[in-house]
Formats: C-alpha cells, sequence, structure tokens
C-alpha cells in the first residue's frame, strides 16, 4: 500500500511532534503517542494527520469512543477527507456504508501510482484484465458475435492494463479515472484515444447515448458501493447489444460490505440484482478471484452483462 498520507498542519511544532508522535507509534508506545498527537492538536486543532492518527491509536488501544470522536474531527479538519476517516468510521459501525470520499481515492492512488503495476501485478497476482479479456470473449462467442470493438469505455482506467488486455479488439480506448497520477501513467502506453480525470458515474453522465460498444472496469468497482447509478449510466452509453464487464470482490452474504482492506465486497444477489435493475442482461457471472492477498485467492465475481 501507499506510504501514509499526511497533511501538514503549518505550524512547524505541531509537525515535529506529530513525527515524534509517529515514531513512538511504530515503536509500540501507543499512549506516549497518543499523548504528544494530542498536544500537536492543542498547537493546531485543524492538523487533520494528528486526528486521523489518534483515531487509529485510539483503536489499537481498544477505545472504540475515543477513536470515533477523533475520526469525526479528522472529518472535521479536512471535509475532503483525504485520509478516509469516513471509512474508518463505517468500520467502527459509527456511519452508514456509503461511497468512499473521492478525494480519498485520488490521494490513495497518486501516492501508489509509481509503484502500483509492480505491487498489484507481482506482489498480488493481479488478473483482473486477463479474467475480463476472456469472460468477454466468452460472452461474444456465446451470441455468435466477433469480439471486436469499435469504441470502448475504461472506468477506473489506472495504469492502463485492462486497455492492454483488450488492444487487439478494440479501435478506440477512452479511459477514466480519479487519480491524475494514474492518468499520467495510462497516458504514457499511448493505447488511449481519450483521457479524463473524473469520477466514473460524472464521465459516464458526459457521454453519448448508445457511444460505447464495451465498457469495462477492472478492479474499480471495489471503490463504489453502490453500483445502482453507475450501471444505470453504463446501460445508457452502451449501444444495444454493447457489454458492460467488471470485477468486483465478493462474500458469502447478501447486500455489501466494507473489508478491512478498505474495499467494498459485493454479494452475487447483489450484483445480479443491480444488473437487472439497470437493465441491463446478464450473460456471465462466475467465482473468479481477481487478487491475492496473504498468499491466498481473494473471493471475487467477474460479470457479464449485456444491453439488450
Ligand atoms: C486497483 S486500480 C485498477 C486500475 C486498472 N483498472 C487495472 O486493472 O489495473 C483502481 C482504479 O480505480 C480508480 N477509481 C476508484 N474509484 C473510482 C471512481 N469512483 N471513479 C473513477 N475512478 C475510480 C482508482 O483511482 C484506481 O486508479
Amino acid at each position: 500500500m501507499p506510504a501514509r498520507l499526511f497533511l501538514s498542519s503549518g505550524d512547524l511544532m505541531a509537525d515535529r511532534r506529530f513525527d515524534f508522535a509517529r515514531d513512538l507509534q511504530l515503536k509500540g508506545d501507543l499512549v506516549a503517542a497518543a499523548d504528544l498527537l494530542l498536544q500537536a492538536i492543542e498547537l493546531a486543532p485543524g492538523f487533520a494527520s494528528a486526528w486521523f492518527t489518534l483515531g487509529q491509536i485510539r483503536e489499537q488501544l481498544g477505545e472504540r469512543d475515543a477513536a470515533i470522536a477523533a475520526f469525526r474531527h479528522a472529518v472535521i479538519a479536512d471535509p475532503d477527507d483525504r485520509h478516509g476517516a469516513k471509512l474508518r468510521l463505517m468500520l467502527l459501525g459509527a456511519e452508514q456504508l456509503s461511497d468512499m470520499p473521492p478525494a480519498y481515492v485520488r490521494a490513495m492512488f497518486d501516492q501508489y501510482a509509481p509503484k502500483f503495476e509492480t505491487a498489484l501485478v507481482d506482489d498480488l497476482g493481479y488478473r483482473g484484465p486477463a479474467l475480463l479479456f476472456k469472460a468477454v470473449l466468452s460472452a461474444r462467442a456465446a451470441v455468435h458475435k466477433p469480439a471486436f470493438f469499435k469504441r470502448a469505455i475504461d472506468l477506473g482506467c489506472g495504469t492502463g492494463l485492462a486497455a492492454a488486455a483488450f488492444a487487439k479488439e478494440v479501435d478506440e480506448f477512452i479511459g477514466i479515472d480519479l487519480s491524475p497520477r494514474m492518468i499520467e501513467r495510462a497516458r504514457v502506453t499511448g493505447l488511449y484515444a481519450e483521457l479524463e480525470v473524473t469520477e466514473m458515474v460524472q464521465g459516464l453522465l458526459g457521454r453519448g447515448d448508445a457511444s460505447a460498444d464495451l465498457i469495462l472496469a477492472a478492479d474499480a468497482m471495489v471503490y463504489v458501493a453502490d453500483l445502482a447509478p453507475v450501471l444505470t449510466e453504463a446501460k445508457r452509453v452502451l449501444v444495444p447489444g454493447g457489454l458492460l464487464a467488471f470485477t468486483v470482490e465478493t462474500h458469502g452474504g447478501e447486500g455489501v460490505l466494507l473489508g478491512e482492506g478498505l474495499r467494498y465486497a459485493h454479494g452475487a444477489g447483489h450484483v445480479r440484482r443491480a444488473i437487472e435493475n439497470a437493465g441491463l442482461k446478464l450473460s456471465r457471472l462466475e467465482d473468479l478471484s481477481a487478487r491475492n492477498e496473504d498468499n491466498a485467492p481473494v473471493p471475487g465475481l467477474v460479470a457479464v452483462a449485456a444491453k439488450p
């Protein structure tokens, strides 16, 4: 994962105390670290990184209510919530499950971009694009249509791994991603006719009706709690017979969960219903894992849906 985000308080002494607190936290002296963070916060009450770290330390100390209070302060100090304090609040059961703060996703992937491919492909055995490719070929073969697409949209395109997998089958790729640093990397590949830094639903809203033959989202819906808005827009943007293919992480139960790894897991029933409710027709839903964690495959699904 990327290095932890640090947002300076603008006060040198407060920033120094934060640094010392982090050292103490890493050495395991959590009580002293929390104390130093409170001193930093006294100097700079709007110090989001200190509030967020204090929340994490209080969690480590088993002080749930105090952790919730610190995370709430972190959100007040940085309303864009680049640390993702709302996600910690969701995990603590103090907030309803909702979409990730876009600024958190952007900050995380901007930091991650330089080492993204090594970390994901080499360390976590990432195979999302290859799984999507096979699933799309099978879905096309099943309806006796060639797997060739004039225009494809890659949602959460990252550095461009999905476009690389589909390069021979797609005439023109449009990439959409929240992270400018990931988009910079995608641009270097030369695989995209167009790249847009924006949230995926916003990106689709700007596209015309029936203007894409294929829409892909490889390991991107794991950052989206509610699939309904993106599936609804995808249906509008696809040509009749066009395909939407995406991966999700999943779990044995119903609905959507936020995992400890801060990615959503969508139950199979939930994915089926979201596809149906969007007016798309499910072509394939397979139990396939797109990556490993702790050397074990993370339960996942590969979905392909067609616009009728
Ligand atoms: C794990 S990476 C996968 C990148 C690429 N699809 C691949 O297969 O290598 C997830 C990407 O989705 C982007 N992302 C997450 N949520 C998004 C959203 N709501 N709108 C646009 N991009 C999003 C992130 O910025 C990140 O680049």
